[in-house]
């Protein structure tokens, strides 16, 4: 075969299978073939470089790299959108066409995270990716734009065209890179738009073809060229051609429609292997669009629904650093205040030095904030396009901030910690933990209050508390305490007393032991002096607790058994409430396995029932298994009970146990 034909057979093969793959995510050849016909096509075009396809696949690997890009005049501006926040706003929009004797019909379409760019084709063939620029004035990126692999090279219509549309990073992507930048020790891209916007921007394409990125099509310019009338029309045209189109576009006929539309991306968002960050709503008749207008901005005709921030941009003004109860050093941001999800954001943890050095975060620095969990706000990185130089380096301080005495890091460990058992911010904090509310929930003492009766004097160790009823009348003395609030904060630190074992090995804070762990070990001892008899053999053998818990517990209890003698005395009890065990001779201490359903019961609850009366569930049959429970349609386990010998339990038995138990 001529050497020519093949190229274009190859080409053709080729972009037919990029299509399927990175276009209708619908692949029809494997990966391994691909690479084969790639390999071939290299060949033959160095082979050949008379034969030189502008829509080889070949022209998408990056070439050389560029000094700076070009500037460009956009033939028609590239607009922006202007934006709603709620149903109100968008209420108003609708009624703005309306005025206009115009019966609106939206095209709901994703906004997507990204940045816009226009594409230029000429007889079918891509020849200009140009960025949005400042909307009337972008950059030559064509040898970047190749690079996106849903990008076709060459339309299925040899015609002249140019379209818009969003490049974009896929969420996994921009994981995997910042992986890879961490290991570099290249601070993090702080979000998809910022790593799109800075790939597209590579002066090495080759670099820009690493990052995977994507691009939708929204826009089709000149439509009446085509013949078209609609932007729904346009969409089908775009994928026609060959281009990616967003999937969920909906045409509705009012807010309603909008509202429900919104509703379910919502709800999608976090499904998607993109970001969006709102929903845009066009009106969909071309003539009518222009009627609309358009102000010098932004169509008329169009509005973007953003959702409520999750991110926001604000400056790091500081770095300072906190003590906590264990000693541990920690480094916080202060923000200038930003809104964020409807709260006033103003400080923000930066975990510990390793997390800014990782992140190179400088003072002085804008920074991203995101809501981790929707809940606690997270610095997620700087954004070092707008540095201007006078930013000052992270110093990790080598003194606690508040004692001056020099801070330890333990081998292999990221935290910096205060050594000093008398450091006052330790000591603060241990008070504050004690009295909170997973703690002993002594309600009236607040941070601020416990703080204050320490700095008084009044307060310096946990059983001072309990002394401070004696103190009455010196209390008194201090502004803000009324006798009645005083009374009330008394009563509820002698109430405190028998809040039971739990909330204790939860308040003294043996390290590592959270409120979860604090009830396993209660529930499981019952009261405070069995625990303290254990050895750490012992405590790694209970279910949830590791070895380095166990030696925690083990060696707290051998440095501080006066300090819990001197709690006992003081009258806090240490038993757990209602510690009594349950039992069941048929039930205790025996091991279960459950197979097959149970009429109204679900596995789970039947387990929960059994366990609480210290019955042992596990999953497989063994000959050490006592009783296998077997309901309807039970599998293989109850073949091996058989064959074991084990005792077995039907759902009528079950229900009769269950029914006698007291
Ligand atoms: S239409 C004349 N549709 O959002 C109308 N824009 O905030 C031009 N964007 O500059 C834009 N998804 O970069 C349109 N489905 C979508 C979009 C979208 C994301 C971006 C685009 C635009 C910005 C405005």
């Amino acid at each position: 075969m001529d050497a020519k034909k093949r190229i274009e057979t190859l080409i053709e093969i080729l972009n037919e299978a990029s299509k399927r793959y990175y276009v209708l995510d619908d692949p029809t050849i494997t990966d391994q073939e691909y690479d084969k016909y790639l390999r071939e096509l290299i060949t033959l075009e160095e082979k050949y470089p008379e034969y030189n396809y502008p829509d080889s696949p070949t022209k998408r690997v990056g070439g050389e790299a560029v000094d700076k890009f070009n500037k460009v005049i956009h033939k028609t501006p590239m607009l922006s959108l202007s934006n709603v926040f709620n149903e109100d706003e968008i209420r108003e929009f609708d009624e703005r066409i309306k005025k206009e004797g115009i019966k609106p019909q939206y095209v709901c379409e994703q906004k997507i995270d990204g940045l816009s760019i226009s594409l230029i084709y000429q007889n079918g063939l891509l020849v200009q990716g140009i960025t949005r620029g400042d909307g009337l004035t972008g950059e030559d990126v064509t040898n970047n734009v190749k690079t996106i692999k849903s990008i076709p090279l060459k339309l299925n219509e040899n015609i002249d065209v140019e379209v818009r549309g969003e490049v974009f990073m896929h969420k996994k992507t921009l994981a995997k890179l910042n992986q890879e930048r961490e290991k570099e020790n290249l601070p993090a891209l702080a979000n998809v738009r910022n790593a799109a916007a800075g790939s597209l921007r590579q002066l090495d394409s080759k670099i820009a073809a690493e990052r995977e990125l994507d691009a939708f099509i929204y826009y089709l310019m000149e439509p009446e060229k085509f013949g078209i009338k609609t932007h729904y029309e346009a969409i089908n045209y775009l994928k026609k051609l060959g281009f990616k189109t967003m999937e969920d576009t909906r045409l509705v006929e009012n807010v309603d429609g909008i509202l429900k539309y919104i509703q379910k991306e919502t709800l999608k968002r976090d499904k998607l292997t993109y970001e969006i960050d709102g929903v845009v709503m066009k009106h969909n008749i071309f003539r009518e669009q222009q009627e609309i207008g358009y102000t010098a901005k932004y169509p008329k005709w169009a509005t973007a629904y953003k959702f409520p921030a999750e991110e926001v941009l604000t400056k790091l003004k500081d770095i300072i650093f906190t003590v906590g109860r264990t000693g541990r050093i920690t480094p916080n941001a202060v923000l200038e205040p930003v809104i964020l999800m409807g709260s006033t954001i103003s400080r923000a943890t930066l975990h510990n030095a390793d997390y800014v050095i990782s992140k190179n975060l400088k003072i002085g620095d804008i920074v991203s904030i995101k809501k981790a969990g929707d809940v606690i706000p997270a610095v997620t990185g700087a954004i070092i396009e707008r540095r201007k130089g006078d930013e000052k380096d992270f110093q990790m301080i080598s003194n606690c901030p508040m004692c001056d005495t020099p801070l330890v890091k333990k081998e292999g460990q990221v935290d910096y910690f205060c050594p000093n058992e008398t450091c006052p911010a330790r000591n603060i904090n241990s008070l504050i933990h004690y009295v909170s509310r997973d703690a002993m929930n002594i309600e009236g003492l607040g941070d601020e209050i416990v703080e204050e009766l320490y700095n008084l004097g009044f307060v310096k160790r946990i059983p001072d508390f309990y002394e401070l009823k004696n103190k009455k009348e010196q209390l008194l003395e201090f502004d803000g305490y009324g006798e009645q609030s005083i009374n009330k904060i008394l009563e509820n630190i002698e109430a405190s007393k028998q809040s039971g074992l739990a909330r204790v090995l939860y308040a003294i804070g043996i390290p590592g032991i959270g409120s979860k762990t604090a009830k396993v070990l209660a529930h499981r001892f019952g009261n405070i002096d069995f625990l303290m008899k254990e050895s750490i053999e012992d405590l790694v053998n209970i279910p949830d607790i590791g070895e380095t818990l166990a030696s925690n517990v083990y060696n707290y209890f051998l440095e501080h058994k006066d300090f819990i003698e001197e709690l006992k005395s003081i009258g806090i009890s240490m038993n757990e409430i209602g510690s009594e065990r349950k039992q069941n001779d048929l039930i205790t201490n025996k091991k279960f396995v459950i197979t097959g359903t149970i009429d109204g019961y679900s596995r789970n609850e039947i387990k929960e029932v059994l366990e609480s009366y210290d019955g042992i569930v596990s999953e497989s049959v063994s000959k050490n298994t006592d009783i296998v429970i077997v309901g309807e349609n039970p599998g293989s386990k109850y073949d091996k009970a058989v064959s074991l010998n084990i005792e077995i339990w039907n759902e009528e038995k079950l229900k009769e146990v269950f029914a006698n138990l007291q």
